[in-house]
């Protein structure tokens, strides 16, 4: 059995405590079979640790999180705490996890199961068989820029600013991140920004081009942000590895997800750098939301989840024969017609989110049986 790996669970807000049940079933069926033994310990995130301690997220989970071997997250926000104030919002809790974790590279994979390609809103010649990954620069550009807020102007009225910096060392880290990846993969490397309008971006550019000489095994391309969003609409299977900023990775992930059919079939690692032992920080999480229109009824899709704590499995464990069962598992059952009702479509079966997680149980017991 391998070692006990210690996992912090930050359920969070709406739909995120009931898709994490479902992964929690799965962890304990794989200790069942003594597959891992896992460490884990549950902390609140998000609206609910503001309903609790008056902010988004507490200094000892910080230092959980830090301690665990990983974390795995649900969701966080709501409409509950819309009004709440800006420094304490829920998502305020999730950025400051990710950057006092150094988590800068974010991993989020746009993969459409066979199963699925009717349920896009593209048509299905455009995204069947499409494996696609984004790297999300996690850390760094105009979501922790400064100078930033909102000052009133001596005429009246107010001024907002925001501001999007990048150094060398940061565009480095995220190009090579992208570069290996796309080694593993398809060798296509096409890096999205804003050069003819964003000073820091077109350093971004310059840097990413600088970098390369290291990869020449891998072919290098380069796409603005807006012309990136059209083709990934138009033609998503051009793309093998894209590699992007915080924001621009944040809008073209939800895009990207619309080929995948949901926003709740899409993944996602963030991961920091090794220390000198080589233990790397590292957090799990759906790229959905909390889905607050239909939390707590049972209807939420629990396999972005499941496919996050499967890239747990592989990213933070090395355990890539059960990360390849858990993903098995995914298409499985949907093959076999199961549908939450985000990815329902004519003649399939509507489930709830717990028959979810109990097929995907099923499929990993006929999977290892053999
Ligand atoms: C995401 C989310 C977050 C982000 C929010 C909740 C802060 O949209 O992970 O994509 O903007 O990074
Ligand atoms: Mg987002």
């Amino acid at each position: 059995m391998i070692a006990n790996k210690k996992v912090l669970m930050l359920a969070g807000d709406g739909i995120g405590p009931e898709v994490m049940v479902q992964v929690s079933r799965v962890m304990k069926w794989m200790e069942k079979h003594n597959r891992v033994s896992f460490d884990t310990e549950d902390d609140i995130i998000g609206g609910a640790c503001i309903d609790n301690h008056g902010v988004p997220i507490k200094d000892e989970t910080i230092e959980s999180a830090k301690a665990a071997d990983a974390v795995l997250l649900g969701a966080v926000g709501g409409p509950k705490w819309d009004d709440v104030d800006f420094e304490i919002r829920p998502e305020a809790g999730l950025l400051r996890i990710r950057k006092d974790l150094g988590l800068f590279a974010n991993l989020r994979p746009a993969i459409v199961f066979d199963a699925l390609a009717e349920a896009s809103s593209l048509k299905s010649e455009i995204v069947s068989g499409l494996d696609i990954l984004i790297v999300r620069e996690l850390t760094g550009g105009i979501y922790f820029g400064a100078p930033r807020g909102v000052e009133d102007l001596p005429g009246g009225g107010k001024r907002g600013f925001n501001s999007l910096v990048y150094t060398t060392e940061e565009v480095e880290r995220i190009a090579r991140v992208g570069f290996e990846l796309a080694r593993k993969r398809g060798k296509k490397l096409c890096s999205i920004d804003k050069a003819n309008v964003l000073e820091s971006t077109k350093m971004w550019r310059d840097e990413v081009i600088r970098i390369s000489s290291d990869y020449p095994d891998i072919e290098l391309s380069h796409m603005l942000v807006d012309n990136a969003a059209m083709q990934l609409v138009r033609d998503p299977k051009q793309f093998d590895v894209i590699v992007t900023t915080n924001m621009f990775g944040d809008i073209l992930s939800d895009c990207a997800s619309m080929a995948t059919g949901s926003l709740g079939m899409l993944p996602s690692a963030s991961l920091g750098a090794p220390d000198n032992s080589g233990k790397r920080n590292a957090l799990y999480e759906p790229v959905h939301g909390t889905a607050p229109d239909i939390a707590g009824q049972g209807k939420a899709n629990p396999l972005a989840m499941m496919l996050s704590f499967a890239m747990m499995l592989r990213y933070s464990f090395d355990m890539e024969e059960d990360a390849n069962n858990v993903e098995s598992a995914v298409k499985l059952v949907l093959d076999a017609g199961l549908r939450t009702g985000d990815i329902m479509s004519d003649g399939k079966e509507l489930v709830s989110t717990e028959k979810m997680g109990s097929a995907v149980i099923e499929q990993l017991e006929i999977l290892t049986a053999s």
